[in-house]
């Protein structure tokens, strides 16, 4: 069994590549791919770079060229809903792009010729990593007082617990960074966790394939006006660090 782990950016996978064993780069469609062993399972590691597209072309490539039988995101997200807080791990349950639009041929937000708006994630693959992710967060951050210091230090409330939530994450090739679009977007999705720029589009592609997806992500911002100041350093300090706990636990688990 091959299990590809994907992330957008280098940063929110830099630890899972100082991890992997017997690695072997491979070029392809202009990205790389590294395979090798984490944990004693079988591993592709991929950058999906950013947006719907991109992503779908390496998770199709995953597929096609690398033999993957599951994918798995892990990344970071901008918090939508209020109850979600920077430092959070939202763990999707479904996914469905914020900007499809085909009205008036297709109802808002339908994925022409799909007859529906989500896609969802393996039930038995997010069942594993909710055990991994709460691992992470209790025996790990919370015996791991420099971890939690750096959530903190990047805008989550001083001693307000971080928390894991499922549900379901809109993605869209747009970097939400307005007040004003997350009032429109929690109203006119009010299930939607947190806004992303590539986990439905890989969820479309693993639904095409019949295989299992799952897509974790740790909030990085609020999608508000600030949300682009710490993002490069907190996807390198926070992001990359609970990708390689999450990540660990769940394969050592598996
Ligand atoms: N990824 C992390 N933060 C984001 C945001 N505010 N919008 C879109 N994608 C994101």
């Amino acid at each position: 069994m091959t299990t590809a782990i994907l992330s957008a950016l280098p940063e929110e996978q830099a630890g899972l590549h100082a991890l992997l064993q017997g690695a072997l780069t491979v070029q392809h469609a202009g990205r790389s791919f590294w395979r090798g062993s984490l944990h004693g399972h079988a591993v592709v590691l991929a950058l999906s770079g950013i947006g719907k597209v991109a992503a779908a072309t390496t998770a199709t490539a995953l597929v096609e060229k690398f033999g993957a039988q599951r994918i798995v995101f892990t990344g970071v997200a901008g918090a939508l809903a209020d109850k979600v807080q920077v430092g959070d791990v939202v763990l999707g349950s479904a996914f469905l792009q914020h900007d499809m639009d085909a009205t008036p041929l297709f109802p808002r937000y339908e994925v022409p010729m799909y007859a529906r708006s989500c896609f969802d994630a393996d039930s038995m693959l997010n069942a594993s990593l909710l055990i991994a992710i709460y691992d992470y967060m209790t025996l790990t951050l919370g015996q791991n007082s420099i971890n939690s210091r750096l959530v903190h230090a990047f805008g989550a409330a001083r001693g307000v617990k971080t928390c894991v939530h499922t549900g379901l994450i809109a993605s869209g090739d747009r970097f939400v960074s307005s007040a004003a679009e997350v009032q429109r977007l929690r109203s006119e999705l009010p299930d939607a966790l947190c806004v992303e720029m590539e986990g439905a589009a890989v969820a479309q592609v693993c639904h095409d394939y019949g295989l299992p997806f799952a897509a974790i992500r740790t909030i990085s911002d609020r999608a508000d006006d600030a949300a682009h100041v710490d993002f490069a350093a907190f996807t390198k300090a926070v992001a990359g660090p609970y990708a390689v706990g999450i990540i660990g636990n769940w394969l050592k688990n598996n």
